[in-house]
């Protein structure tokens, strides 16, 4: 959360670190703001909300320097108000600031103590003030940031700004991923590449607990221990399309509709030339070794990992343990011996996930992460790093990363099956060639939009909706009803099918809106049974279905859509489209920000 970036250029600053944020602002969208150094003065300049203010700002009071640092925030102390917004600065020191100083109140004191006084409610002043303290005792600019970063308790990413300084910044990483970008007398520094994309494709990471002083022409990283640190400049992949709509009105249709060629491509990363196995890049993991596997995520791609459960436990009889990061990582849970560790993340930063996977290191018997972002922290620190190849993903609702994340599990589960010698080569082959036909399928589902669009303006009226569904389709209704309410902000939640008259069914009346995802599978009946249970309640079913599940069981529902019939495995993948669809169309009906839905971010780099 919060996007951090530098520039020391040789054109002007502004425009550049407000391009450089609109790629960051995914991160966080509170307020946003930047400082430069001109004839040695710096300035700053900070707005409220959203980018777009920042910018019509800029343009009314501009801020000259060739030299500058920029934030886009998502607020963590202090509330979104401009005097909170970043950069601090304190005296000849600006400074931005991702993640969270944990020592910042007893630095608080010290630095009242010291008599000095405080503008905004935020940690990061404390960084700030400490630093002009260290400056105004005699330290110069790095010594004295320097001084600071050693002060500091908890998780950041941090770059400073000095005054008297053009050519000089100085950025330090803990627990939060910062990029330094080499170009021609150049030199930038951002949360991540993507950032800095427009400016450079050559990039060096730095690693955890390094700092580094940044002039346009010279690059000097220290270690956790300060001693001097040879990082590696890499030339960076990247997906110039990413802030690009392709036509539609937003970027989450875009993710929507892209979803059959992307899920195409990850199936055909990782099947063999003939198309008969399922193929793991080097070190590879071999599933006759393994007992147990342990899958922690968060949010959207925890509900990916609870559907892979069912697909490991069903397909390849290997036990499943699913945790949500932020318990799994305090809760000091045991791992078996032959135990592997699987982290699903899209963005690789999650502060959580992270975590969970560090408590797993020298515990398990191998950490594999299925990732987005291939040079993340997670898929770094893993023995096996999965990519899912899902593309670039802006709108914060995450769409075309989940069901590629579930294809890449899948693949898995299909080969764990077949490394144990429960899948024999015919029926793995077969399984494979379905998975093949699915994009195909997926575009038949998309096709649904607009009768999907119709549903969505009548459920756009409710208050709270309920989603059900049994076996796999369970993990799907979760993850339905959390689409929808990240961008309808319409209460949902869901439950699986069977345990609704345990609680739930006394929330049913005629102004709630149930959805049922039920493919016409073996627990078709069951699930028909218990929308029996709640139109006799008068609740209003929209069921999801096939052809055959609508024939057999759509009597008396509200709404029926139909997709097309599918291998019953691969029907999370293909149910997730309407679920994504449902609420895009809903939020559109309510008006809301789609793709920047309020209070969430999309890479969630603080705990
Ligand atoms: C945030 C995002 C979600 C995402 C979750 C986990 O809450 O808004 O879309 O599922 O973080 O993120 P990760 O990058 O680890 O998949």
């Amino acid at each position: 959360m919060c996007g951090i970036v530098g520039v020391l250029g040789d054109h002007e600053a502004a425009p550049i670190l407000v391009e450089a944020l609109k790629r960051l602002e995914y991160r966080g969208y509170d307020s946003a703001g930047i400082a430069t150094v001109h004839d040695g003065i710096l300035d700053r300049r900070r707005a409220v909300g959203k980018l777009v203010n920042l910018s019509d700002l800029l343009v009314h009071d501009s801020l000259r320097g060739k030299a500058g640092i920029g934030h886009t925030r998502w607020a963590t102390h202090g509330a979104p108000t401009v005097v909170n917004a970043h950069p601090h600065q304190a005296g000849p020191v600006a400074v931005v600031h991702n993640g969270i100083i944990e020592n910042f109140r007893d630095l608080r004191q010290e630095v009242a103590a010291a008599g000095m006084s405080f503008v905004t409610e935020t940690d990061t002043e404390t960084v700030a003030l400490l630093t002009q303290i260290y400056m105004e005792a005699g330290l110069g600019p790095v010594a004295a940031a320097r001084k600071t970063l050693s002060r500091l308790e908890g998780a950041f990413a941090l770059a400073f700004l000095f005054q008297g300084e053009d050519d000089l910044i100085f950025a330090a990483r803990k627990g939060s991923p910062l990029a330094i970008g080499h170009g021609d007398g150049e030199m930038y520094v951002g949360s991540d590449a993507i950032a800095l994309a427009p400016l450079t494709d050559r990039i060096t990471y730095l690693d955890e607990g390094d700092s580094a002083v940044l002039t346009r022409t010279s690059l000097e990283i220290r270690n956790a221990d300060g001693d001097l640190a040879n990082r590696p400049l890499k030339q960076i992949q990247l997906d110039q399309a990413r802030i690009d709509k392709g036509g539609h009105k937003h970027f989450m249709a875009k993710e929507i509709a892209e979803q059959p060629t992307v899920i195409g491509e990850a199936i055909d990363h990782y099947l063999s030339r003939d198309g008969a196995r399922v193929v793991l890049p080097e070190p590879g993991l071999d599933f006759a070794k393994i007992d147990r596997l342990t899958m922690v995520a968060c949010g959207t791609a925890y509900y990916a990992c609870v559907t892979a459960k069912y697909w490991f436990e069903q397909v390849a009889g290997i036990p499943v343990d699913v945790d949500i990061a932020s318990e799994f990582r305090y809760r000091e849970p045991p791992i078996p011996a032959r135990t592997a560790a699987l982290f699903v993340s899209q963005s690789g930063e999650t502060a959580d996930t992270l975590a969970a996977l560090r408590y797993c290191q020298g515990k398990a018997a191998g950490i594999v992460s299925v990732v987005n972002v291939p040079e993340s922290s997670i898929a770094r620190e893993s023995d096996l790093a999965l990519p899912i190849l899902a593309g670039t993903e802006i709108g914060v609702a995450s769409t075309k990363a989940f069901t590629c994340q579930l294809t890449v599990l899948l693949m898995l589960a299909l080969k764990a099956a077949s490394d144990r010698g429960v899948l024999e080569d015919a029926a793995l082959a077969d399984r494979l060639s379905a998975l093949r036909a699915l994009p195909g399928v997926l575009n038949v589902a998309l096709e649904r939009e607009t009768e999907i669009a119709e549903v969505a303006a009548r459920l756009a009226e409710a208050r709270d909706i309920l989603f059900l569904g049994r076996g796999l389709m369970y993990p799907l209704a979760l993850e339905g009803a959390l689409k929808l309410k990240e961008i309808s902000y319409i209460h949902a939640e869901a439950y699986a099918s069977g345990e609704l008259k345990h609680g739930p069914i006394a929330l049913i009346d005629k102004s709630v809106p149930i959805v049922v995802l039920a493919p016409r599978d073996a627990l078709f009946d069951k699930s028909v049974s218990n929308m029996q249970e709640v139109m006799a309640r008068n609740g209003k079913v929209l069921l999801i279905t096939d052809a055959a599940g609508a024939k057999e069981g759509g009597e008396g529902a509200w709404q029926i859509i139909r997709l097309p019939a599918t291998d019953p495995i691969l029907t999370p993948i293909l149910y997730a489209l309407p679920a994504q669809l449902l609420a895009y169309h809903t939020a559109i009906a309510k008006g809301t920000d789609v793709d920047q839905p309020r209070n969430l971010a999309k890479s969630v780099t603080v705990e």
